[in-house]
């Protein structure tokens, strides 16, 4: 396969902690695709970490950053994105998914996100207080755009090859 079921890029949305990173590199491998992770391109284009980049310029220059790299990359060859958390929440970042790739949800409950968090220091929205709060604030906020995705893809205590399974199922 050179491309996606769909042949086209499939770009996994959803809160820190679903596991869009883990899932995503096991569905690319599974499809033949090429994995890239937002993040790790943002860091490296801007030569520094993302807690760095919060710090120093803001979430608002920060979110200007994120989606110039994912359009560079949503512009090459069909390949699986794991995106930051608050990419798909920009509506300019959002169009640019729709246009470009498949946009799967990839929809966790609070108590597996926060599991999964624990410990991690490098995401600055999770620093400045009780993650568990953090964390039920954003999916308030967040869990209604994200369901915009063109797909929905629950994954609490699913192992990563089930997820990766349903995540292929479901394009
Ligand atoms: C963010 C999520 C992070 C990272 C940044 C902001 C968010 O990515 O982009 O810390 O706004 O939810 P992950 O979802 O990969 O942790």
């Amino acid at each position: 396969r050179t491309a996606g079921p769909t042949g086209r890029s499939i770009v996994l949305v959803g809160l820190m902690g679903a596991g869009k990173t883990t899932i995503g590199r096991r569905v690319a491998s599974r499809l033949g695709l090429p994995f890239v992770d937002a993040d790790v391109e943002i860091e490296r284009a801007a030569g520094c970490s993302i807690a760095d980049l919060f710090a120093n310029y803001g979430e608002a220059e920060f979110r200007k950053g994120e989606r110039r790299v994912i359009r560079r990359i949503l512009d090459d060859r069909p390949l699986v994105l794991a995106t930051g958390g608050g990419a798909f929440m920009d509506p300019a970042t959002r169009a640019v998914i729709r246009v470009h790739a498949t946009s799967v949800w990839l929809r966790c409950p609070l108590p597996v996100l926060v599991r999964r968090v624990q410990g991690r220091t490098h995401r600055p929205l999770l620093n400045q207080g009780d993650p568990r709060e953090i964390l039920a604030g954003l999916m308030e906020i967040r869990h209604p755009v994200y369901a915009e995705a063109d797909l929905i893809v629950d994954c609490g205590d699913e192992n990563v090859d089930q997820s990766a399974g349903n995540v292929i199922s479901a394009l």
